[in-house]
Order: structure tokens, then C-alpha cells, then sequence
């Protein structure tokens, strides 16, 4: 496929095609494999404002995983690039699936960066690269190609990215006519749901088990640490907050950390409360992980999920079998 990019977004393993016949510019050739960043800086001067790569025939920019094999997946994702991801969600001929992709990988790339040095600026910078996010997932149909990304190994990052990235469709189908909700701060505020987690000891958010209870205590006090992270630096939003100290609440009373009842927990909170989803998907060594189907299934028939938030959700995954 050729794909319209940038020239500051090149990078060695591209097959590049150059917009002008061979005479116009200092290569040898208008179409080869770009094997030298030295390559790619005399692109890059040479002023075009545009090139095209052919991506059966070297990487895309999709494909940002480092050279070598054995590496874990967090260690194989790239430093996030804000000019890549603008590019998929704000450029021109792109198909939605290579859109999706840029869009998951770039959240991850974000998260990581995020979760691992939660500072002011990193805070900021993954809230502006959310933001659009929130653009690229309200204005293109990549909710099918989105769900098939989604990883399933349950660490912090890729349960906030899936966890985000479900909530952010889900609302898109709930609450995508009404202009009267900030999307782009409620959107946000999904992938931010678990920021507190950066606060709590690596131990336990690691763990591998099942934790203890006072394990449990401290776990429990991340939506409390994520509010606080958030105001410290400046960068509490209403929709922020809600989502962050509400998402584990639930209309019983028996969540936490201020047991509130029905309407007290907003929408934004209950949307992301299917969050229990991506628990349920995931490989967890103390649980069986269970198929899509597997787990909307436990979610109605043993969890008492239901209604039309539910109902909304369940057919995000019916989309995806239709395009399967
Ligand atoms: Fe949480």
C-alpha cells in the first residue's frame, strides 16, 4: 500500500517514492529501500513537503518495534512520536486500519512514557496526544479494527490503553451526539483512569498473585493517588476527576473509595466500570482468560451487567465479527 507521509517522519527499513522523476533530485533513484539515517536526513532537506512509501515493501510507520527478537512487548514499543500520530489521525489517505493501528500503538507509547515518570510535562504531553486520540477514534470507523489490537497481557499500560480505548467507543456510541459532554477531556480522563497506579509500590502492582490484604489496602488508595497527581500538577479536569476517583464505584454501594450509590456514580464512571472486561480477557496466572464472548457473558449472567450502557458494549464487539 502507498502511503502519503511527512519527511521528518521517515525513518530507515521505509521504501520511499519520491513525488519528483529523477532528474529533480540528488538520488540515484525515485523509488528504494531507505537503509541509513543518513538517507534520511538528505531527504529530508531536499524540501519535499511530501513523499510516498510503499509499505509491502519496508516498514510503515505502524511498525515501530525495535530490531531483535526476545525483548517484551513494553521494551519493543518506540518513544512516542505527537507528529506520527497526527499524521494518521489529521492526514489523508490512510486506511482506518492503519489508522487504528498508529492510534493503539501510539497510546501505548504514550502510557509507558507516562506511567514511568509521571511529571507535569509528561502529564500535559499525554494529555494533548489523547486528545487527539479522541479526534482520530470520533472521526473515522476504526472501532473494528481497534478491538482487534488489544492486547491482553494486563499490565498498567496496556489495561489503561484497552481500558481507554473501549470507554472512548463505547462513549462514542452513547454519548457521540450529544455536544454538551467535553469528549476530549471525558476521553482523557478514560485512559488517565489508573494514573494513581504510578504511586503505588511496583510490588504490588506487579504481583503476580493474588494480593494480601493489606496489599489490597494500599492498591485500593490509587484512585485517591491518581486525583492528587492530577491536581498537584495542575491538570485535574471535572471530567478527569470524576473518572479517576469513580471507576471502581458502583451502583450497589459496595464500590470504593466512597461506596456511592446509583446516580451518584456518573456516566463517564460507569462506562469505564467495563473495565471489568479487559480484567476478564486478560492472561491472569490465578485465573482462566476468557474469549470476548466469554467474558460479556460473565459479565451478564454472573456480574448483573445490563441495560443500555451494556447493551451498547456488547454490540461493539458485534461490529467487529461482522468485519472479521
Ligand atoms: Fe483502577
Amino acid at each position: 500500500m502507498l502511503l502519503k507521509i511527512r519527511p521528518e517522519h521517515l525513518r530507515p527499513g521505509m521504501f520511499v517514492v519520491l513525488p519528483a522523476k529523477w532528474l529533480e533530485h540528488s538520488f540515484l533513484k525515485s523509488r528504494f529501500l531507505i537503509k541509513s539515517q543518513e538517507q534520511v536526513d538528505k531527504i529530508r532537506k531536499s524540501g519535499f513537503e511530501e513523499v510516498l512509501i510503499d509499505t509491502e515493501k519496508g516498514i510503515s510507520p505502524a511498525d515501530r518495534k525495535k530490531a531483535g527478537g526476545g525483548q517484551d512487548e513494553k521494551a519493543a514499543l518506540a518513544k512516542f512520536d505527537p507528529g506520527i500520530l497526527k499524521e494518521a489521525v489529521f492526514g489523508r489517505d490512510m486506511e482506518p486500519e492503519q489508522k487504528a493501528r498508529i492510534v493503539y500503538l501510539s497510546s501505548l507509547e504514550i502510557m509507558v512514557e507516562l506511567l514511568e515518570n509521571p511529571v507535569t510535562e509528561n502529564i500535559i504531553a499525554a494529555k494533548k496526544g489523547f486528545f487527539h486520540v479522541v479526534e482520530g477514534v470520533f472521526s473515522d470507523n476504526m472501532s473494528s479494527y481497534l478491538i482487534k489490537l488489544l492486547r491482553h497481557d494486563y499490565s498498567t499500560y496496556s489495561h489503561s490503553v484497552n481500558v481507554g480505548t473501549l470507554s472512548l467507543l463505547l462513549s462514542k456510541s452513547l454519548l457521540g451526539e450529544k455536544n454538551s459532554h467535553n469528549i476530549h477531556e471525558v476521553g482523557a480522563g478514560f485512559f488517565l483512569h489508573d494514573l494513581g497506579k504510578a504511586r503505588i509500590a511496583p510490588e504490588i502492582i506487579n504481583k503476580a498473585g493474588m494480593l494480601t490484604q493489606n496489599e489490597w489496602r494500599v492498591m485500593k488508595t490509587h484512585p485517591e493517588e491518581g486525583y492528587r497527581l492530577l491536581s498537584e500538577t495542575g491538570q485535574l479536569s471535572e471530567e478527569s476527576g470524576i473518572i479517576v476517583m469513580q471507576h471502581h464505584e458502583k451502583e450497589n454501594g459496595t464500590g470504593y473509595p466512597l461506596g456511592l450509590k446509583g446516580d451518584q456514580v456518573s456516566i463517564y464512571a460507569r462506562i469505564c466500570r467495563m473495565d471489568v472486561f479487559d480484567a476478564l480477557t486478560s492472561q491472569r496466572p490465578y485465573r482462566k482468560q476468557l474469549t470476548a464472548y466469554g467474558a460479556l457473558s460473565v459479565m451478564k449472567e454472573t456480574m448483573g451487567f445490563s441495560g443500555e450502557l451494556f447493551n451498547r458494549f456488547v454490540l461493539l464487539f458485534e461490529e467487529k465479527k461482522r468485519c472479521a
